[in-house]
């Protein structure tokens, strides 16, 4: 797959699955934007992206959950690579919370980040994406058995599944494709986001993968390559999709 002269925007290309995608595109020839809030680890990323193929990613270190801010990654990215061809929603972040709660800011943080922000991204990007007759790649949780405290993420995993397969439906008349990655639980720094001491995160993924069909705790480029996938015209007709990849963990 030829990525050469495809203008890539990644949103939470600092970490983890984002990371792995950011890099993966560099490797098939991207021109990538890349955007998170960690300047290091934003740079760093950018650092082996350009080494590569010595194209230079534009980064960006803005909250996304500010619409100005989503404004003008799209803006930005514009301006200097003067098109967007391939939007790929990775950002977001776990948070417990639950109807026993007494407050609604985590739930409406993460309706903001995880749902609001996916389709806020899609708008801003179509005009430039039905230019190019580009792609959008949804990256969100597969549909694994609902834990306490994540009933937000059932929610927001329906909601976005939905908005891929009826979104799709909308942008088909444009030359636009939506498909959506559903990862299984995956080695990232999700946990030490979620306040995970790093001591105890080894721990926490062998508990986890223990509990795993095949036993095991995927690694974010298994998943960058099915993005890549996803996010290319090899399957022209692959649109409105759904793909899993989660060990069968889903599969209850
Ligand atoms: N890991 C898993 O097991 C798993 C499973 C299913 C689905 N997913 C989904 O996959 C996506 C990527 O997760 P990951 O596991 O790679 O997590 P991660 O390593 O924690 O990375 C999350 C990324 O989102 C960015 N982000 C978070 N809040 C942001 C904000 N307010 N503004 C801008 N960027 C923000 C982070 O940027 P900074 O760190 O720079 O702030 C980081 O780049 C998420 O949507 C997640 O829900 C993950």
């Amino acid at each position: 797959m030829d990525f050469t002269n495809k203008v890539v925007l990644v949103t939470g290309a600092s970490s983890g699955i984002g990371a792995a995608t950011a890099k993966l595109f560099a490797s098939h020839g991207a021109t990538l934007s890349l955007v998170g809030r960690n300047e290091a680890r934003l740079l760093q990323v950018a650092k082996i992206c350009e080494d590569l193929k010595q194209i230079k990613p534009l980064c960006l270190l803005l909250d996304l959950t500010m619409d100005a801010n989503c404004e003008e990654v799209v803006r930005k990215t514009v301006e200097h690579h003067k098109k967007i061809d391939v939007l790929i929603n990775c950002a977001g972040k776990v948070s417990v919370t639950s109807l026993f709660d007494n407050n609604m800011e985590i739930f409406d943080e993460l309706m903001t980040l995880n749902l609001r922000l996916p389709y806020k991204m899609v708008q801003l990007c179509l005009p430039h994406l039905k230019k190019t007759k580009g792609n959008v790649v949804n990256v969100f949780g597969a549909p694994l058995r609902v834990r306490p405290g994540f009933l937000p993420f059932a929610m927001i995993r329906d909601a976005l599944e939905r908005f891929t397969k009826a979104g799709a439906l909308e942008l088909v008349t444009e030359g636009v494709k939506m498909n959506a990655v559903r990862p299984g639980i995956t080695r990232t720094n999700v946990l030490a986001n979620f306040n995970v001491d790093d001591d105890c995160v080894d721990m926490v993924y062998s508990k986890i993968a223990s509990a795993m069909p095949n036993n095991v705790i995927i690694e974010p480029e298994e998943i960058a390559k099915t993005i890549l996938y996803a996010a290319s015209d090899t399957s022209p007709n692959l649109n409105g999709a759904n793909l899993i990849v989660d060990g069968a963990a889903s599969s209850y």
